[in-house]
């Protein structure tokens, strides 16, 4: 993020708006809405803009700009499409530390004016950070296409009844949790359907009902993020972050899917990678049951899906003999993930009837896996957390009868960003992981649908993994 974002209130402050075209007319008409004490100063102003001055929304000002007219302004806007008079514009705005934007030109502005989409007392505002206007407008089109025409009366129907619900409740997070009641129910569907007064008499008797506020029993959801894209989350894994009072989360669930968190909540990290646990599985339950028990809405997030090598079942336990109500939501796992980041399926009519996912990390050390029954033809093996025993994974597979030339694709950071792919056999695996090293997260899936994976990329990689 490069600059900070704010709103500005410019209700009966002077602004002073530079130009008389289109520009000026788009920045005016926002202006006014704005509530701004607006002047725009222009030689040659539009006829909008005569109008609205005829209907006293402005002060239009029809003569050259002189730097003496940005004195007293709240914000200066240089809208004239000249570039000579937008920089005596921008030098005037600055010599009284006034800011200013210049329209296009973000070298000469001090903020920017953001594509908006407008409910009344709702303003959504989109910026590219001058990057690309046209993506900030595409991304508006289905915001508004998201965001219900009458958002702007709702939010005004709470505000009228924030007083009152403070005065009748204390508890910050009661408050908080009656305020997403009303939103998530029908009182706030009453009054997006403009039934306002039935909305109205269904607000009052909530709030005079102490004994419905709710009760101080927490819940814990185990949550699954997927294996790294934000993208990737269920809809009610988001709404899961949203509506949660504390996070607990670990090494494998990324930036992007933990800014999804509600900004309030509290975000305690358990992180643990292979050989380095930070938080012992029993802390990580006692700290689970202790945060419920608090009454707190607790996630569980976890890479993955919770049920797939996440130690999601021992969680479940856990809370189920404390008592605690507990649920799960599942999630993209790595292996599903990552087939679908490189375009390889993991069963094909052609190529594969059958897929197990095994975990090269057993309880102690070396997995109990009976490679014997994993060695047939046509079957994908997709080995988890397996790295490190990449080399006595293709041994004992071989050693089972599997052929040593069985295409092997090893997917590292998969659907993230710094995805790599490797491609190659099981016998030249162990020399790959090696030689590229190939770090964690990394999934390795050997069988014939690994020869599948996306051409293009496999091209590439078929050219390093000989490289090795
Ligand atoms: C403790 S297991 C957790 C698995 C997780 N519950 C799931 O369903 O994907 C961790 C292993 O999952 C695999 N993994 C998780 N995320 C991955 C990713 N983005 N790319 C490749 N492998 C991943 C790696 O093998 C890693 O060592």
């Amino acid at each position: 993020m490069n600059n900070f974002p704010a709103f500005m209130k410019v209700r009966g402050r002077r602004v002073v708006l530079v130009g008389g075209g289109d520009a000026a007319v788009a920045k005016a008409r926002l202006l006014i809405a704005a509530g701004a004490d607006l002047a725009v100063i222009g030689a040659d102003p539009a006829p909008a803009i005569l109008d609205r001055a005829a209907a006293g929304e402005l002060h239009a000002v029809a003569r050259p700009f002189r730097a003496a007219d940005v004195r007293g302004a709240a914000l200066v806007i240089g809208a004239s499409e000249d570039e000579a008079l937008d920089a005596r514009v921008a030098e005037a705005a600055r010599k009284h530390g006034i800011p200013v934007n210049i329209v296009d030109r973000p070298d000469l502005s001090d903020f920017i004016v953001p594509s908006i989409v407008d409910r009344g007392a709702v303003t959504v505002a989109i910026s590219s950070d001058g990057a690309s206007p046209v993506l900030a407008r595409r991304l508006r089109e289905q915001i508004e296409t998201l965001v219900p025409a009458n958002l702007g009366r709702l939010a005004e129907f709470l505000r009228s009844f924030r007083g009152a619900v403070k005065a009748k409740i204390h508890s910050f997070d009661a408050r908080r949790r009656l305020w997403e009641e009303v939103i998530d129910g029908p009182i706030a569907r009453d009054v997006l359907a403009g039934r306002e007064s039935k909305a109205r008499e269904a607000m009052l008797s909530r709030i005079n009902r102490p004994s419905e506020q709710p009760s101080s029993a927490g819940h814990v959801a185990i949550v699954g993020a997927g294996p790294g894209d934000p993208e990737l989350l269920t809809v009610r894994a988001v709404r899961a972050l949203q509506d949660a009072d504390v996070v607990v989360h670990d090494r494998l669930v990324g930036d992007g899917v933990l800014d999804l968190i509600r900004r309030d909540a509290e975000r305690i990290y358990v992180g643990k990678s292979m050989s380095n646990h930070s938080v012992p599985q029993d802390g990580i339950n006692d700290l689970l049951v202790s945060q419920a028990r608090a009454g707190k809405r607790v996630v569980r997030l976890k890479g993955g899906d919770p049920f797939v090598f996440g130690r999601g079942g021992e969680e479940l336990d856990a809370l189920r003999a404390a008592g605690i109500e507990a649920s799960v939501v599942p999630g993209i796992t790595a292996a599903t993930g990552c087939a679908a980041s490189i375009g390889m399926p993991l069963t094909h009519r052609d190529h594969a009837s059958a897929v197990t996912f095994v975990t090269g990390h057993g309880v102690d050390g070396e997995p109990d896996i009976d490679w014997n029954a994993l060695a047939g033809e046509r079957h994908t093996l997709v080995v988890y957390m397996g790295l490190s025993r990449a080399a006595s994974v293709a041994q004992k597979l071989i050693g089972a009868g599997r052929g040593p030339a069985t295409p092997v694709a090893i997917v590292e950071n998969g659907t993230r960003t710094d995805e790599r792919v490797f491609a190659g056999t099981l016998a030249t695996m162990p020399e790959i992981v090696k030689t590229a090293r190939v770090g964690a997260p990394a999934l390795i899936v050997i069988g014939e649908v690994a020869a599948l994976a996306d051409a293009a990329r496999d091209v590439a990689l078929r050219a390093s993994a000989q490289a090795v």
